[in-house]
């Protein structure tokens, strides 16, 4: 009887440690909180004015620990530490610093879950796409902005950094891309641009549309974004230390062929024509670019018009000339591809591909 007795006595205390482990471990699991590195860069979202009401203001006045202290909500969301990349304005963002910050976010996303980076919406496009084409991991990487500065009255970037780690934590968000969530909407970095110079919806997604909407941390995912990237991209900044030149000339009425020629001289490896319509220049414009082309500097065709697509043998005989058609990309986004086209081809059809794919 005895022995019975010491066997289910056995049993119970093995099934009731059994449940003890099973509930710490579940506890443990429900706790567990993302962890989330925030990369601060500067922009609006670290800026100060003088006095409240001023409009003018000065960017990257703050620092990443402030942004973060200024948002003690964000850590009910995940587990966040910061580090201060560079504290500049945007519009002074150059190849050094994507550099640094394309190697930093692939050395961090080994030991951490998702990356927020803060940064002026100048460039945000830019730099956004930059990554989306160097960052090998498939894990969550949000770029955030705002358009108000810190000190502004209903300063917009509190809660679009509270959004952006929202996003950031959420598991829905890994194999998207490099994202841009700012004004309550999320989009993907290929498509994402800046439309506006002063109004907090400052940024569409003009031929694709958002990637999702979130409205105080509630996430509304939309289709996934199209597009090469991430593990799939072919580009690795592994030991990178320079990029190549690639300038963006601007077509308009009775346009010469003067800043082309200044583009070459100055060692451009490739020209991005910011062109007007469906990517089209003056006549005098685009026999100096095919002249240019077959110096063995990559011409791109793009298009200063907000929306829609530069079709490649449209209005220009791409094929005779030589050029390569940017299709969905604008020509800020177009010279972010050759860049780092160029650093495996200079092959026009090569790299038309690289547009079609990226
Ligand atoms: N200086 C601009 C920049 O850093 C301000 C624009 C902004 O961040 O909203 O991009």
């Amino acid at each position: 009887m005895n022995e019975q007795i010491s066997h289910a006595g056995y049993r119970l205390v093995v099934r009731t440690a059994t449940a003890v482990v099973l509930a710490l471990a579940l506890a443990t699991t429900a706790t567990a909180k993302p962890k989330v590195t925030i990369l601060a860069t500067g922009g609006t979202i670290a800026g100060a004015q003088a006095s409240q009401a001023e409009y003018g203001y000065q960017a990257g006045a703050f620092k990443v620990e402030d942004l973060i202290n200024a948002v003690p909500q964000m850590k009910e969301l995940a587990d966040i530490n910061g580090e201060q990349i560079v504290n500049i304005g945007s519009q002074d963002m150059n190849d050094e610093v994507w550099l640094k910050l394309g190697k930093r976010v692939n050395e961090v996303l080994q030991s951490t879950d998702a990356v927020v980076i803060t940064h002026g919406t100048d460039t945000m496009e830019e730099t956004s796409y930059f990554l989306n084409l160097v960052v090998k991991s498939d894990k969550p990487v949000v770029l955030v902005g705002s358009m108000r500065p810190a000190t502004g009255i209903s300063a917009d970037g509190p809660m679009n950094l509270y959004n952006a780690v929202a996003v950031a934590a959420d598991p829905n968000a890994k194999g998207r891309g490099v994202l841009v969530a700012i004004n309550d909407t999320v989009h993907a970095a290929r498509n994402v641009v800046k439309v506006n110079t002063s109004n907090v919806e400052a940024f569409r997604s003009p031929n694709r549309g958002p990637a999702a909407i979130v409205n105080t941390g509630k996430i509304t995912w939309l289709e996934v974004p199209g597009g090469r990237r991430g593990a799939k991209s072919e580009f690795s900044i592994d030991g990178v230390t320079a990029l190549p030149r690639v300038d963006i000339i601007y077509a308009h009425a009775n346009m010469s062929a003067d800043l082309i020629d200044a583009a070459v001289a100055n060692g451009a490896r490739g020209i991005v024509l910011a062109g007007v319509g469906d990517g089209n220049a003056t006549t005098a414009a685009i026999d100096k670019l095919t002249a240019t082309a077959k110096k063995g500097v990559v011409v791109v065709r793009s298009t200063r018009v907000p929306s829609g697509l530069t079709y490649r043998n449209n209005e220009v005989n791409d094929d005779k000339l030589g050029f390569v058609a940017s299709l969905e990309l604008n020509p800020a986004k177009s010279r972010v591809l050759l860049q780092q086209a160029l650093r495996v081809t200079k092959d026009p059809q090569a790299i038309q591909r690289m547009f079609a794919e990226y």
